[in-house]
């Protein structure tokens, strides 16, 4: 082989291997109008959200146990809810649990669901889903946006990715339909400043190995926050988290309306910082995110503005429920949810290089 043949032949296994380390990076860019230029949002620099006093707020929170559930404790396996009515009693004749977390709902045509997905952690008990770990969203077709906190255990080790499985298209948490599709996780991600017990920078990924099959009604991709969230911005939370604190976890996804709150009250809560909203029904403090919710999305205008993360127990008065700042964490999300994230940039010369030399070589 001549050298310039040699020199083509490697352009190209090179494009190839370009090609296919870019493409989850492709599907996020891909699945939106405003995700079209990439190269404009890889340089842009995001504005961080303007902290208020980082001395106004006590760092000793008042339950430490509910602040942040742990890696290595799997949501609480407990009785579960398989009513798919609104009901706030509890029904003992029946023996059966209908208490929703206060102002906690199921929408009959649920319009969010299809973009969450339930992270499993190891092997089922003793059904389908009762190892339900951590919500998480699909913002590609291989990336599921979820929390640190889901990823990593105590000793603050990434989980294997073999332990994690991804269902997607599974409004019922233990039923297995013909929509359901169970993923097997490539790459575990989560933000490389999360620490275990802190609970800053707590926003994670979960590579897939294989695409998730999208149908635009059981499961479909969501678009990233694309502004600062402002304060009386009303969202949605949704999720197989329990009912209520110490309760026991749904059937059924459940979903609940908040507002993010100021900066200003955010920063009453024990450990509220940088990268960190806040959102609570100002109606009713019992509407709240609980234990395996975290993870899950926080939507807001048809996007994902936040990732669920802490909280002083659930849907206690006077305090808020946290959540990861999707925004402020836009660019590490983008450039994590790309498997080699300078491809782009090195793509079009290469291509360029590539067909000069092909035509060279034919010409030689
Ligand atoms: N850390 C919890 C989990 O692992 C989520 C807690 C959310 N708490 C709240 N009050 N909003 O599932």
């Amino acid at each position: 082989m001549g050298v310039s043949k040699f020199y083509v032949y490697n352009l190209l296994v090179l494009l190839l291997f370009v090609e296919q380390s870019v493409s989850g990076y492709d599907q996020l860019w891909n699945n939106d109008n405003e995700f079209a230029s990439r190269e404009r949002n890889c340089r842009t620099l995001y504005k961080r959200r303007s902290a208020a006093s980082m001395n106004s707020f006590s760092m000793a929170p008042s339950d430490m146990s509910q602040v942040h559930a742990r890696g290595d404790e799997p949501a609480p396996k407990t009785q579960s809810d398989n009513s798919s009515q609104n009901s706030d009693t509890n029904d003992k004749d029946k023996g059966e649990f209908h208490f929703l977390v206060t102002g906690g709902y199921r929408h009959e045509n649920d319009d969010l669901v299809k973009f969450l997905v339930s992270i499993r952690h190891g092997k089922t008990y003793k059904f389908f889903g009762d190892n339900h770990y951590c919500g998480g969203c699909l913002i590609s077709k291989t990336v599921v946006l979820t929390a640190a906190h889901c990823l990593v255990n105590s000793k603050n080790q990434v989980m294997s990715s073999r332990r994690f499985k991804v269902v997607a298209g599974t409004p019922r948490r233990l039923l297995e339909t013909s929509n359901t599709q169970e993923l097997q996780v490539k790459e575990v991600k989560p933000h490389e400043n999360y620490i275990d017990d802190a609970v800053h920078d707590d926003v994670g990924l979960l590579i897939l190995q294989d695409k998730v099959q999208t149908d635009g009604s059981t499961v479909d991709i969501i678009p990233l926050a694309d502004e600062d969230p402002p304060a009386g911005l009303e969202c949605t939370i949704i999720g197989w988290g329990v009912i209520f604190e110490g309760g026991p976890l749904p059937d059924e996804a459940v979903r609940a309306d908040l507002t993010i709150l100021s900066n200003d009250y955010c920063y009453t809560i024990s450990e509220f910082g940088t990268g960190m909203i806040c959102a609570s029904n100002p109606e009713n403090f019992e509407v709240d995110s609980c234990q395996g919710d975290s993870g899950g999305p926080l939507f807001c205008e048809g996007k994902v503005f936040g990732v669920v993360s802490f909280g002083e127990g659930c849907g206690r008065p006077d305090t808020a429920g946290v959540y990861a700042d999707v925004y402020y964490y836009r660019e590490w999300i983008e450039l994590n949810a790309a498997t080699c994230p300078l491809a782009s940039w090195f793509r079009l010369p290469l291509i360029t290089l590539a067909m000069q030399q092909a035509l060279r070589a034919h010409c030689l």
